[in-house]
């Protein structure tokens, strides 16, 4: 995948698409892709294109991929990493994509997808060609959501506590990496991830959304994996190596933000 700063800030999600069929090529392309997604947690994650499916928000399309994987510690992080890849391929391809998570019917997609007993599949999108005009209802849907507004770089990248912002200008080589971050879909547009900068290490916070409700299946621990990938592939394309690891920092936080992750980065 090339350019990703170009694919994240291009990226929005599609909820209209326009009746065209995938092409067998970029089909093709897309399956062949999905056999080199892999995640830092290291879980392996199954995906399946789902023919004549359908979700109340979705028009222009029956075609949606899935994915599964075995209910492990950290699945839904993970999950988030892996899913976003294939968003951004996606992407890539000029295709639609919209994380589902909630307005579907789970138990038909859960069943098309052959969920065994001890798997879970967080989420599904549509796969398609965007309709040049969007249908009322997603309009309305983004509105509500205010899904084209984000929180600003120094509401949510901290350096060493959680008292200091950090600003743009002073985020230097990491100014790119975290903007990609603040730029990502979440959950109801709710943007809980937190970013402490200390040195060369990024460290992931979750800031749990007020009234979020999360069971097993936890949307705002899959918004921090999709927070994960846009850093990790954006810092690759400026050429700077990161290491990743789950090691919490122990910063204080009024907060009580929930540690995720850090990523160390390799500067020679
Ligand atoms: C984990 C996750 C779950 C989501 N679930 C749904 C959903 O069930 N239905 C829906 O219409 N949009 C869903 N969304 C899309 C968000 O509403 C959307 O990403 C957000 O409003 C920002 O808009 P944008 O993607 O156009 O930038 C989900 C997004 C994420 C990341």
């Amino acid at each position: 995948m090339n350019n990703i700063e170009k694919l994240i800030r291009e990226r929005r999600s599609v909820r209209t698409f326009d009746g065209r069929e995938l092409t067998e090529e970029d089909k093709e392309k897309l399956c062949t892709f999905i056999e080199t997604i892999d995640n830092p947690y290291n879980l392996p994650i199954e995906f399946k294109l789902l023919e004549k499916m359908g979700c109340p928000v979705v028009v222009g399309t029956e075609l949606y991929v899935g994915a599964k994987m075995q209910d492990a510690p950290q699945f839904n992080e993970a999950f988030g990493y892996a899913f976003e890849k294939l968003v951004l391929y996606a992407q890539s391809l000029g295709m639609g994509t919209v994380w589902i998570g909630g307005t579907m019917d789970r138990g038909a997609f859960e069943k098309a997808m052959e969920l065994g007993a001890d798997e879970v599949m967080p989420c599904v999108s549509p796969l398609g060609y965007p309709a040049k005009k969007m249908s009322l209802r997603e309009s309305m849907m983004r509105k509500g959501v205010k899904a084209d507004e984000r929180l600003a770089f120094d509401d949510i990248v901290y350096w060493n506590n959680f008292e200091q912002p950090l600003t743009p200008d002073a985020a230097g080589k990491l100014f790119l990496p975290l903007e990609m971050v603040r730029l990502a879909p979440s959950a109801v547009n709710k943007q809980p991830w937190r970013m402490v900068v200390m040195g060369d290490i990024v460290h992931f916070y979750l800031q749990r959304s007020k009234n979020f409700r999360a069971g097993k299946l936890d949307m705002q621990k899959i918004d921090m994996g999709i927070a994960l990938c846009h850093f990790e592939l954006m810092a690759k394309e400026l050429g700077i190596c990161t290491e990743f690891t789950v090691a919490e920092p122990n910063i204080s936080c009024k907060n009580e933000a929930e540690y995720i992750a850090s990523y160390t980065l390799k500067l020679d």
